[in-house]
């Protein structure tokens, strides 16, 4: 598919990524400190590179799993019909878990994700989104920990793409058309 072309304004720098991490692990190590492991699923692909430097910031006992859901395929606008193309290899009844996703927008991806896994009986659920865009909500849905709230635009980078491009961007951007 041919996009439009356009450039990506630097929004949030790898830096300020790193430290907001650094911040927000000690927070779930503080949760989930009596744990004896938690599973830390991440929600492919968007959330590849979050969890990689999130769970060796985590100083406690882990496993990682992935799951993937269906997305905005090469659009910009949500589906807001949720399918799951890849489930969990492992099971998490009675088990501490730790959802970690990209970017919550109208929130049909997360409520769909939480609603399937709270039915096999975690101890513990919790989520974790890189980045949330409040305003866009249409599923009244929250993380327990946010990296950074963000005004309604589309960003790249850090993982996240836009028709399969940037992700390997090291800070998050807008896309602004030219
Ligand atoms: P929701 O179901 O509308 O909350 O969509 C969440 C998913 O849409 C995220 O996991 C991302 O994969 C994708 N998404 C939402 N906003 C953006 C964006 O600005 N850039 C790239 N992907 C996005
Ligand atoms: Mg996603």
């Amino acid at each position: 598919m041919t996009q439009r072309p356009y450039v990506v304004d630097e929004m949030i720098s790898a830096k300020a990524i790193a430290a907001r991490i650094e911040a927000l692990a000690h927070q779930i190590e503080q949760e989930f400190a009596d744990t004896e492991k938690l599973v830390v699923v991440g929600l492919l692909r968007g959330s590849f590179v979050f969890i990689a430097d999130l769970v060796r910031e985590l100083d406690l006992p882990v496993e990682v799993d992935f799951l993937e859901a269906s997305s905005y395929g090469d659009k910009m606008e949500s589906s807001r019909e949720v399918r799951i193309l890849k489930d969990l290899r492992g099971g998490i009844e009675g088990r501490d878990v730790l959802v970690v996703e990209d970017i919550i927008d109208t929130g049909f991806t997360m409520s769909h994700v939480i609603h399937m896994l709270e039915k096999r009986g975690p101890r513990k659920l919790k989520v974790i989104a890189l980045l949330d865009k409040p305003t866009r909500r249409e599923v009244e849905i929250r993380a327990d920990w946010t990296g950074f709230e963000i005004p309604d635009e589309f960003v790249v980078g850090y993982g996240i793409d836009y028709a399969q491009r940037n992700r390997n961007l090291p800070y998050i951007g807008k896309v602004r058309f030219t």
